[in-house]
């Protein structure tokens, strides 16, 4: 079996590592041996790790794809463009797909490209692009495909992992956190995917489809990064008892709408998903039978997702010889859960002056827009009070109408932290 690599970045070039090195056991497992036909990259210039052939480099893609001598074609570029047209290019030709690319899968060219392959009748696979080394994709989509699945949480961006932990555990501000991942090579030097939830947004997206069965693109998320979130909340959330974790949240309402959103949460501290750490990435699922379940693992770098992509390319190899696919369950569009529909309970803090007659103005705000207040604390300092409330559940349109009343407040110098509370039993 000829396989074609598009992209030989931290993940292409980790992926030719392992087909040279386990080339014999893979060749068992697939009953063929794995030959890599041509390496495709956008600068043939750039040095390559010593392992990767310099003979297989290529800097024509689109050429590589349509050879009639490749059977299977891995897409580990990234982003829209090229890789869409050379994904659609191989299905066109009736080669599978193995790819990590969440960005294309979660656009609206990810829908038109997945009705591609079940045309075409050949795969296109993307354990990769959720939470790297974590077999989620192949979970929910065999596994737990006769579940009745109500909802799935994740932490399925390590950098924001990484900064939120350090928060938390330092007492550190965001800034200085950012700029220690950059240094670490854990933060892009643009981190805006990342810490504005971009990239957990599109893999929320992807969960929408294999968990649920709808169609939902990655511009649809209600989606809200961490760029806001202050040690000084972190460390409130810690003493109350919280975690603070950047969650994809996937989950049917009642009256059978798709909440999809990615935003920060403050997670009780007996949550399975509090306890994850640094740069991890976990899935917490809850099944109507199967009830809760969680993975857990390395959700990005080179050979974590390098592997996610050999377990796919192993079952679309197995799959070409046999004449099959994997299971492709139709999708139907989904009707998403307005924003203000969203019902969640909240923290809210507020910095006041410090004069009697305030928390009562403060405190006929949020009743007058039906937000009822289940505790209260206050802090003291320099004429100023901190005050932070926590919310029984609200809906999201009522709270935001809250906050837009608490603005105009005079005696309201400034809204701090705002953050839905999830994972309560
Ligand atoms: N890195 C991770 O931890 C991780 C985790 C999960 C999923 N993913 C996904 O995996 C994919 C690859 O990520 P990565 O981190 O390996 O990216 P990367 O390090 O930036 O590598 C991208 C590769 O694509 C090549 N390329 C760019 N334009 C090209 C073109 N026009 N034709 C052919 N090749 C071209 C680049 O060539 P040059 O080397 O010549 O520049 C490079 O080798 C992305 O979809 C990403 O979202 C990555």
């Amino acid at each position: 079996m000829r396989v074609a690599v598009l992209g030989c970045g931290n993940v292409g070039s980790a992926l030719v590592g392992i087909l040279e090195d386990r080339a014999g056991a893979l060749a068992v497992q697939c009953g063929a041996r794995l030959d890599v036909a041509g390496i495709a990259v956008g600068d043939l210039s750039r040095p390559r790790p010593a392992h990767v052939p310099t003979s297989l480099l290529t800097g024509d893609a689109a050429a590589l794809v349509v050879d009639p001598s490749v059977d299977v074609v891995v897409e580990l570029i990234g982003g829209l463009e090229p890789a869409g047209s050379l994904v659609r290019s191989a299905l066109e030709a009736g080669k599978p797909v193995v790819t990590a690319n969440k960005a294309l899968l979660a656009s609206p060219e990810g829908v038109h490209l997945r009705a591609l392959a079940a045309k075409q009748g050949v795969d296109l696979l993307y354990e990769a692009a959720v939470a790297g080394a974590i077999p989620l994709v192949r979970a929910l989509r065999e596994s737990l495909t006769g579940e009745r699945i109500h909802r799935v949480m994740g932490i399925v961006n390590g950098t924001t992992n990484f900064i939120l932990t350090k928060m938390a555990e330092q007492g550190a501000d965001y800034a200085d956190v950012l700029a220690e991942a950059q240094a670490l090579g854990l933060a892009e030097r643009d981190p805006t995917a990342d810490v504005e939830g971009f990239d957990a947004a599109a893999k929320a997206a992807i969960l929408a489809g294999v968990a649920f069965g709808y169609d939902v693109a990655g511009a649809d998320v209600m989606r809200e990064g961490i760029t806001s979130v202050r040690a000084v909340d972190v460390e409130f959330a810690e003493r109350l008892g919280y975690a603070v974790k950047l969650l994809a949240i996937v989950e049917r309402t009642g009256d059978d709408a798709l909440s999809v959103r990615v935003h920060p949460a403050m997670v009780p501290r007996t949550h399975p998903l509090a306890a994850v750490r640094d740069a991890f990435n976990a899935v917490f699922i809850e099944g109507e039978a199967a009830g809760e379940l969680m993975l857990y693992g390395q959700g990005a770098g080179g050979l974590p997702t390098a592997s996610a992509v050999v377990g796919d390319l192993i079952d679309a190899v197995r799959n070409r010889q046999a004449g099959t696919t994997a299971p492709t369950p139709d999708r139907q569009p989904a009707r998403l859960l307005p924003e203000a529909e969203l019902v969640t309970r909240c923290y809210v803090s507020l910095d006041v002056a410090d004069r009697p007659g305030v928390l009562a103005a403060v405190a006929r705000v949020f009743g007058d827009h039906n937000v009822s207040i289940r505790s209260m604390e206050q802090d003291g300092f320099a004429g100023e009070a901190r005050l932070v409330f926590m919310t029984h559940p609200a809906r999201e349109g009522d709270l935001r109408a809250t906050l837009a009343d608490l603005r105009d407040l005079g005696t309201v110098e400034r809204i701090g932290g705002v953050m839905r509370i999830v994972g309560e039993s």
